[in-house]
């Protein structure tokens, strides 16, 4: 089968459910799916954001719920309930019972008095963030990237704000959705918070304010580096022995979500996301081409699913400057995170906080965690009704990622405008949220393995990513 199935395939084979389960999977009365819920959450939806999109006064207290309780969301969920006394956390969804329970058991120790869930706002499955949205003045987004679009355009639909962790899309039909929701989401009045985290953290703020001053001169090249490591893998084989069963192959890529596109978009979009992000924000736009190299040189094995361990693109913008980029995940290479910039007076390391040349700079310091200091600030716009919209540089830096992923699985070079026409541009499986739990992990992604148990990976110079691809 091709490395990304066309949309086409991917309905049909939607219906065709073929991947065996050994046994159902747990729902257990802690978690309500019952419509009942549905139902009253939906009643209580446009009462409070009458509320809060016309300003809330510093007392009144703003409703959150998390969806996506992993790691970053309980992170996330920690950091907003620390904004102030007048928030709490009113209903949660996840897909993954021992997400939920490990997230909401942690969050219960730490804000005590503010973790205020009951049973019934504990809402499991794929269609659980609707339900969760609908109780909540604020929703925070931090499930595996492939689910944001459909969740913000939902949260925005319902009249919500929102804090969505990055990347905000893996696909060019995702970032199409989160840049009309985020006009929708401006048309209401909504505050929108993306987690890059940089655009809060103070060292970042004062280097490049210092360069759009001009401090540095023309801005003619930069570089962004994220190599390091696999960050995590969970093995099909001991998932398997953890939950004692046999887990369909949809199950199987949640639980290892890194390894796909449709969820993670490959770890240019996950993680070197930040980096580009900087590089954008410096060059206040997005770029217009990218062209690279990319493979899967070190990290073989079904596990690795179907991603590259290294990319190596270069972004053109539209002023003609290049910003020279890597990533890598590969053992025992030399290993850096940073992002630079050349300008025709000086050259800074924006992570270092540094400026060379005639107007040599360093950031004396200062400032909070920046993971605290995004939900300090979008709390801040909701309570006091400041404008507050980063989705779309949110979006624009989620897309930049696809379009160098885009050049490296093609080899070839993809211009921003060819990519916004493309065909194969939706790698979400379709009508995944509209059936039940049980149902939907029976549905077949675009990417399953050969009898060799491999995934089939992108090969440069025959993957098109720009036209729509029969299925093998
Ligand atoms: N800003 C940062 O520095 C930063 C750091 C880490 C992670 N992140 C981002 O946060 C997001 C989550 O990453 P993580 O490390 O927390 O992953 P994780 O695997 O720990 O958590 C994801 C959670 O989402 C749940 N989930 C999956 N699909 C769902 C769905 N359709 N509906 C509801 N719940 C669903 C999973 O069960 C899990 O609990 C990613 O987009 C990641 O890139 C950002």
């Amino acid at each position: 089968m091709s490395w990304r199935t066309a949309q086409s395939n991917a309905i049909k084979i939607m219906s065709n459910l073929i991947v065996p389960v050994t046994a159902p999977v747990t729902r257990r009365s802690f978690f309500s799916t019952s419509t009942k819920f549905a139902a009253g959450a939906a009643a209580l939806s446009t009462l409070p954001i009458e509320r809060f999109v016309h300003g809330a006064s510093p007392g009144d207290t703003i409703k959150v719920a998390l969806i996506g309780m992993g790691g970053r969301g309980s992170g996330a969920a920690d950091q907003a309930l620390s904004t102030g006394e007048s928030v709490k956390l009113v209903a949660v969804a996840d897909v993954h019972e021992d997400r939920m329970k490990g997230s909401i058991n942690m969050l219960r120790n730490k804000h005590k008095d503010k973790v205020q869930v009951k049973e019934e706002n504990m809402f499991m499955g794929f269609d659980a963030y609707k339900k969760a949205i609908a109780l909540a003045d604020l929703v925070i987004l931090a499930t595996p990237p492939g689910f944001r679009p459909m969740q913000f355009e939902e949260a925005v639909r319902q009249g919500k704000h929102v804090f969505m962790e990055k990347p905000v899309c893996v696909d060019v039909a995702g970032y199409k959705k989160v840049i009309a929701a985020a006009a929708e989401a401006k048309k209401k009045n909504l505050k929108v918070g993306v987690g890059l985290q940089r655009h809060h953290q103070a060292g970042y703020i004062e280097t490049i304010k210092r360069i759009h001053d001009g401090q540095m001169g023309d801005i003619t090249a930069m570089r962004a580096y994220w190599n390091g490591n696999t960050p995590w893998v969970k093995p099909r084989a001991d998932l398997e022995k953890q939950y004692g069963r046999k887990l369909t192959e949809l199950e199987y890529q949640m639980r290892n979500w890194y390894y796909f596109v449709w969820l993670c978009g490959d770890h240019i979009c996950e993680q070197h996301i930040h980096n580009l992000d900087v590089i954008n924000w410096v060059k206040r736009g997005h770029p217009v081409s990218a062209r690279g190299n990319g493979g899967c040189e070190t990290r073989k094995g079904p596990d690795y699913g179907e991603i590259f361990d290294h990319h190596v693109v270069e972004f053109t913008y539209e002023d003609g400057s290049v910003c020279f980029s890597q990533c890598r995940h590969q053992l025992g290479c030399w290993n850096d995170v940073s992002e630079h910039a050349i300008g025709t007076k000086g050259v800074a390391n924006l992570g270092r906080y540094t400026i060379t040349g005639p107007n040599a700079w360093r950031f004396q310091g200062g400032g909070k965690d920046a993971y605290q200091q995004e939900h300090d600030d979008l709390f801040d716009a909701i309570r006091n009704d400041k404008p507050y919209n980063e989705a779309v540089y949110g979006a624009d830096s989620s897309m930049t990622s696809v379009l160098g992923r885009m050049a490296t699985y093609s080899g070839k070079e993809i211009t921003w405008e060819a990519a916004m026409k493309s065909e194969v541009s939706d790698t979400m499986v379709k009508g995944i949220d509209q059936v039940p739990w049980a149902e939907a992990i029976k549905l077949t992604p675009n990417s399953v393995p050969g009898s060799d148990g491999m995934y089939q990976i992108a090969i440069p110079g025959k993957t098109d990513v720009l036209k729509a691809r029969k299925a093998a």
